[in-house]
């Protein structure tokens, strides 16, 4: 027997418009899975980090948007709680899909699970054991809430078993962030084209050894005036060794302005550009001799891209990327990083391979899964 409600399909920060995109496509191709239903929590609102990348990624309107905006993680959390509980009541899911780990994926993990609608979250298991990271917060107990739990990566399984998350409630799929980047690649300009867009000169950053593209936005780095400090003198160091290219978040836009750290900026060779739309990342990290970052989508998309990632981070919850990949963990330690970027400048850095499964193909895994998962499970809720 076919599943009678909709599959709710939620997104509400940037990082899960990658993993949805390319999902919300398999569903719609997968003749067995019932209607999607995209709702958007409203926790990204600005214009950059959120319209631009829904078109670079064809993403579809939502058909809802909690519109929560920003707060506190407490008040973020409940409000998502609160707007989304009259949308789950009303339309009767299936199931609802979460994806990744900011505030909306734990919300509306909680508000189904206490209503006895199946959770399926999708990039589960993924673990810094650095309970400091909001987000670590949110995976540990989204897990906890859900009935179907995909992988990206093998290693994931043994920290849900360890969790007391029983093995078959566990499917290992791959990444869905490699799925949206095949689909980005060859829609992605030139990062030529792309310099000409933003004003970039283009011989300046594509002179030997290449550019550093830069992405920074975790509150352990940007929220304390010494750290961010610290951090925007190592990439004036960094730059006079290679053009530094950096999109800056809103949040980390907002702290330099704060710390008084703009004029610093512009005594380096650092161009600071706003958020950039997932198609002129794409082609941002393409190009790249080497990105530094502290987010967990780009250890991902430079791993397959066999870019050299620096990580400004103690940790990562993607240790693959480490093990198999090119991404190098560095902190904020002035010393490793340059080294590293020397490394680059003499001989390309990093090399890596591409991890298993992280090859376009996760979505249609997922939707075919989950299309026998429904129909198994609403015949067991009718027997
Ligand atoms: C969130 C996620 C993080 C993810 C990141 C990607 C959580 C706990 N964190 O962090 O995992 O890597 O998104 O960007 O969910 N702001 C704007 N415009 C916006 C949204 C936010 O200016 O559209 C500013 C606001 O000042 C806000 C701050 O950024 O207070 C932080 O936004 P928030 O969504 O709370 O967390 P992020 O740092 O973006």
């Amino acid at each position: 027997m076919a599943p009678a409600g909709p599959v709710l399909c939620v997104v509400g920060a940037r990082p899960n418009y990658m993993k949805m995109a390319p999902l919300l496509r398999a569903f719609k191709a997968c003749r067995s899975m019932p209607p999607a239903v995209l709702i958007h929590t409203g926790q990204h609102y600005d214009f950059d980090l959120n319209d631009r990348l829904f078109i670079g990624l064809d993403l579809p309107a939502p058909d809802i948007n909690l519109e929560v905006g920003s707060g506190s993680h407490a008040i973020q959390t409940a409000e998502v709680m609160k707007r989304v509980e009259p949308v789950i009541d009303q339309s009767k899911p299936s199931c609802v899909v979460v994806v990744g780990d900011v505030n909306s994926t734990l919300a509306c993990s909680l508000v189904a699970a206490k209503k006895n609608i199946p959770v399926v979250h999708v990039e589960a298991g993924l673990r810094s054991f650095d309970r400091s990271m909001p987000e670590e917060i949110n995976r540990v107990l989204t897990d906890q809430l859900a009935n179907v739990l995909y992988t990206t990566e093998r290693g994931a399984e043994a920290n849900l078993v360890r969790e007391g998350i029983s093995k078959d409630r566990i499917q290992f799929v791959g990444n869905l962030m490699i799925d949206s980047l095949h689909a980005a690649l060859p829609r992605a300009v030139p990062a030529l084209e792309l310099f000409g867009r933003v004003g970039i000169d283009a011989a300046w950053a594509s002179a030997q050894p290449g550019y550093a593209a830069v992405t920074l936005h975790r509150p352990s780095n940007v929220d304390d005036p010494r750290t961010l400090a610290d951090i925007v003198a190592i990439f004036g160091e960094v730059g006079q060794r290679m053009p530094v290219i950096w999109p800056v978040h809103p949040r980390t836009r907002a702290n330099i302005e704060k710390f008084g750290l703009s004029r610093v900026l512009q005594q380096h060779r650092v161009v600071c550009l706003p958020p950039q739309g997932y198609l002129e990342m794409v082609s941002l990290m393409r190009s790249a001799a080497l990105v530094l970052t502290d987010s967990g989508g780009v250890q991902e998309e430079t791993t397959a891209l066999g870019v050299p990632c620096l990580t400004m981070r103690t940790n990562t919850e993607r240790p693959i990327t480490v093990d198999q990949g090119t991404n190098t963990l560095v902190g904020i330690d002035r010393c490793l990083i340059l080294a590293a970027v020397d490394d680059v400048i003499r001989g390309g850095g990093k090399r890596g391979r591409i991890p298993e499964y992280w090859d376009g193909g996760a979505a249609p895994r997922i939707a075919s899964h989950m299309a026998q998962w429904l129909v198994t499970s609403s015949e067991a809720s009718v027997h």
